[in-house]
């Protein structure tokens, strides 16, 4: 890990109900400890439980997010869809952008920079995720792929603050296999460098994401260069969650 603030960004997918919210306590209670005042927590719920979510966590320094918005802002005529601005206004402060399930869904690299531009014109901060499949790393084609990503959906992007790279395996997602640290910590430093040379920015925050769980966590907190973790499946459960944050900072 890095000296800064460690981020534990909790994706919940298409999981959660109202039930759900009542353990969130647990991990607001957390987040008032001093102990753990280096931990920025996120939440990003469905769309439905956002706004429960900035109500529950007003008064503590946890932070809400949503999993995507669309890719034309304000309003207008598309049934279903969400806007950035729609989101800054039920008092949403990130964005998750990119993610392979919704690149599998149909967002590309173009429509994701349009999503991307938007949330930053609402002051969203923007959890941009990468990741290369299992075909692209088998092909040692990871950087390339990567690169290409980051060169698309930051076209046009001049400051990279209020952005997150949350770089996630497509193979690790929810399979429980996770990178060796060794390959992971070279990533990430190739990673810097590109960004670094493209965009001028050598300090901007970069997380790991896919399978990441209390059995690994131990293994994961020693990569020495990344920011934090993007955790699904483990954040929709509130112990979980607290062990994968204990565990990380001791
Ligand atoms: P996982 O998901 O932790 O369940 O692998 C991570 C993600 O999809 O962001």
């Amino acid at each position: 890990m890095t000296n800064d603030k460690i981020y534990f960004i909790g994706n919940w997918k298409m999981y959660g109900d109202l039930s759900s919210l009542r353990n969130v306590k647990n991990i607001i209670n957390l987040s008032k400890s001093k102990k753990y005042k280096n931990a920025k927590i996120i939440y990003c719920p469905p769309f439905t439980l956002i706004e429960r979510f900035t109500e529950i966590t007003k008064k503590c320094n946890v932070a809400v997010g949503a999993q995507d918005c669309f890719k034309i802002n304000g309003t207008g005529p598309y049934t279903g869809e969400i806007s950035a601005k729609m989101l800054k206004q039920i008092k949403a402060q990130y964005v998750i952008l990119g993610h392979s399930e919704r690149r599998n869904l149909g967002d590309t690299n173009k429509i994701i920079n349009k999503k991307l531009i938007y949330a930053l014109e609402e002051n969203l901060k923007v959890i941009l995720c990468i990741g290369e499949s299992i075909k692209e790393n088998k092909k040692n084609l990871t950087m390339k792929v990567l690169k290409n990503q980051l060169s698309y959906c930051l076209s046009n992007v001049k400051n990279l603050n209020k952005i997150l790279i949350a770089y996630e395996p497509i193979w690790s997602i929810g399979t429980g296999k996770i990178p060796v640290n060794k390959n992971l910590e070279k990533l990430v430093m190739l990673l810097r460098k590109y960004i670094n040379k493209k965009f001028k920015n050598n300090n901007v925050k970069i997380l790991y994401g896919g399978s990441v769980n209390p059995k690994n966590i131990n293994i994961l907190k020693k990569i020495k260069n990344i920011n934090g973790f993007l955790i699904g499946g483990a954040s929709q459960d509130h112990k979980k969650f607290i062990d994968i944050v204990k565990k990380t900072i001791t």
